[in-house]
């Protein structure tokens, strides 16, 4: 363990101390709400390595005094390099058939026009365009409509999910037929890659927001999809989140979590239905 430790530090090109990743840790939970475990330390490096290497600095003290003074700018690129986005398409399929099967019947059968579900934490896409496929078809033939609203704090990832292209490994979760309706395949210098319908992506509204600041939406919203967010959040962090999401659902809305996550002693604002999903109590 120390030999691993002695040549990962011979082999570091920039001097990379306890105090640089305590420092960064602190302004990451600042700003993101986001808990940086101490077996981070490499990641952390190598991530922001890249950063310290891209603004042409020559060391981590250069770094740390350039991120306090341009917080604007370097935040964004910070974030982006810290955050895990790892997502794909009807990840936890569960929550797909219960969206299909439970929720949109029952509002379709209350009389609901317009139907809204956030994408909290979308990262690329993958969830938010799993949404959109699974209301398409299950409103198909009812009097109602739909839109999802979809954001992330890493500005990267929201671009890739607006695009909405995926190399055609990355769709092959995606059940056949659904697969034939909803993606056009790329040809000639787009072989290779699949593109999400436009008819799909007019009812995606994209944007930035950092969950840990507090946030408020015109109209309210039927379901939240937050999965895989708040695993990085302390229970302080996570109980404020969940207290606004509980604002920001209809009475007996629905949030839905990802399979490590639970609402367990951090809200009693929810009752559980099971496989981390959670309806707003009033
Ligand atoms: C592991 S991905 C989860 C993607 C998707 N929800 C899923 O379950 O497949 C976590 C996402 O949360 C985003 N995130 C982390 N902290 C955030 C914050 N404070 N505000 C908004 N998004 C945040 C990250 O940028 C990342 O894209």
């Amino acid at each position: 363990m120390n030999d691993k430790l002695h040549t990962s530090e011979r082999t570091r090109e920039f001097n990379f101390t306890q105090e640089h990743f305590a420092k960064l840790s602190a302004l990451s939970y600042d700003h993101t709400g986001i808990v940086v475990q101490n077996n981070k330390y490499e990641m952390f490096y190598s991530r922001l390595a890249k950063r310290v290497r891209a603004l042409k600095l020559s060391n981590f003290d250069q770094y740390v005094a350039y991120l306090e003074r341009h917080k604007d700018e370097e935040f964004t690129h910070f974030i982006n390099a810290l955050t895990t986005n790892l997502t794909s398409f009807f990840r936890e399929n569960h929550h797909f058939v219960f969206l299909r099967d439970k929720v949109v019947p029952e509002y379709a059968s209350a009389g609901v026009k317009e139907f809204r579900v956030w994408s909290a934490g979308c990262s690329t896409g993958e969830e938010t365009y799993s949404i959109a496929m699974t209301l398409a078809e299950a409103t198909e033939g009812s009097k109602m409509s739909w839109r999802i609203t979809a954001s992330d704090i890493d500005t990267e990832v929201l671009g890739k999910a607006q695009r909405g292209v995926y190399p055609l490994e990355r769709v092959e979760s995606i059940p056949t037929p659904v697969k034939k309706r909803w993606l056009l395949r790329g040809k000639g210098t787009n072989a290779g890659m699949a593109r999400v319908s436009s008819e799909l992506q007019k009812n995606i509204e994209f944007i930035q927001v950092n969950l840990i600041k507090p946030f408020s939406f015109q109209h309210k919203f039927h379901v939240i999809f937050c999965r895989n967010v708040v695993i990085y959040f302390d229970r302080e962090t996570k109980q404020k989140l969940i207290a606004r999401y509980a604002d920001s659902l209809v009475d007996t809305g629905y949030l839905i979590m990802g399979h490590s996550e639970s609402l367990h002693g951090v809200s009693s604002e929810f009752v559980s239905l099971g496989q981390t999903i959670y309806q707003k109590v009033t």
